[in-house]
């Protein structure tokens, strides 16, 4: 194993499998070449879900809504993923069964097979990998206490120059700046503005504000990824009659709002207590934040029959 790999890819019973072109294999012999093109130039592209250990079995978190915009992004970049939704939906089912996960992180990954030094991809062979590793909460105990942002001197991509909504390995060279910055200056996350000087996204993150009792959320004009979890607040507020405006969102309203959240696959719903040092709201996780969050929990443990139908089981 390389120095620093992740320790997640090893169960209790050895080395994960993982899935790749087809078949279910060790991690360690899933190997490719060190010049492989989408190494060299960030061509892959990929999707995030998650499995919850749900009240009736395991189950992933709106596979199909991830498996299209999978889809989605191939169509974009032109690459020929050689598989149908259905084949590689049944793949990432075949794989979270075969390792015994319960709740756990998915990560399907199409790339160029190809250790050619020049940038032209089109038409070369793309091969398909599927990882599933056990995953909780993204940012620890923040969580449950909230965390710290730094809005970022790095501006969120914008669609004059790549497909925002696609999510290929290279956008997040982009999102990997920006929480760098914010890291090295002690916060815990990045809050990336758009080239239009409006409030974007963070970078894995998408960004709701509650302002009176209400939710303000950036919308499409500022070049945000259009995540799932964003989605499922946003019906979530609606069950439950909280009002949703998707608007541009100006720097100062994030320090002024009554609270802050994330919401994406990984961080799922984390409070924002603090941005650039200044409290938000009363500097901890607010009633509304709270309250999704637990609806939301709530959904992906299988526990609320409104939403049951985003649930896939892994039988
Ligand atoms: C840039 C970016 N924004 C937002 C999100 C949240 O999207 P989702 O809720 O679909 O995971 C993600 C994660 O995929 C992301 O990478």
């Amino acid at each position: 194993m390389a120095k620093g790999a992740a320790t997640q890819v090893k169960s209790d019973n050895g080395w994960l499998k993982v899935w790749l072109d087809g078949k279910l294999v060790r991690y360690t012999t899933a190997k490719v070449p060190i010049l492989t093109h989408s190494l060299q130039y960030g061509s892959g592209i990929f999707e995030g879900m998650r499995s919850y250990d749900a009240e009736k079995g395991v189950a992933i978190f709106r596979l199909n809504e991830h498996v299209k915009r999978f889809f989605n992004t191939a169509k974009v970049y032109s690459m020929d993923l050689h598989y149908t939704q259905d084949r590689i939906s049944k793949a990432i089912i075949d794989t979270v069964r075969a390792n015994n996960l319960r709740s756990c992180y998915i990560r399907p990954y199409a790339f160029y097979n190809t250790d050619q030094i020049g940038v032209s991809a089109y038409g070369k062979d793309v091969s398909v990998f599927i990882a599933a590793i056990p995953f909780g909460a993204y940012f620890g105990e923040g969580r449950e206490k909230g965390i710290s942002c730094k809005i970022s001197s790095w501006h969120r991509i914008n669609s004059e120059i790549l497909p925002v909504e696609a999510k290929a390995s290279g956008n997040y060279i982009n999102s990997i700046i920006a929480n760098t910055e914010a890291r090295k200056a002690g916060y815990d996350e990045a809050i990336l503005m758009s080239t239009n000087g409006m409030v974007a996204e963070g970078p894995g993150e998408n960004l709701f504000l509650v302002k009176e009792n209400a939710l303000v959320t950036p919308d499409k004009s500022a070049d945000i990824l259009i995540g799932i979890t964003r989605d499922s607040i946003i019906k979530i507020a609606e069950e439950v009659g909280i009002d949703v405006d998707e608007r541009e969102v100006h720097k100062e309203e994030l320090y002024t709002a009554d609270e802050v959240f994330f919401t994406g696959t990984a961080a799922e719903v984390t409070p924002i207590v603090n941005i650039d040092g200044i409290k938000i709201g009363k500097g901890k996780p607010g009633p509304i934040t709270k309250l999704l969050q637990e609806k939301y929990s709530e959904i992906v443990a299988g526990k609320n029959e409104v939403f049951e139908n985003w649930l896939t089981y892994v039988k």
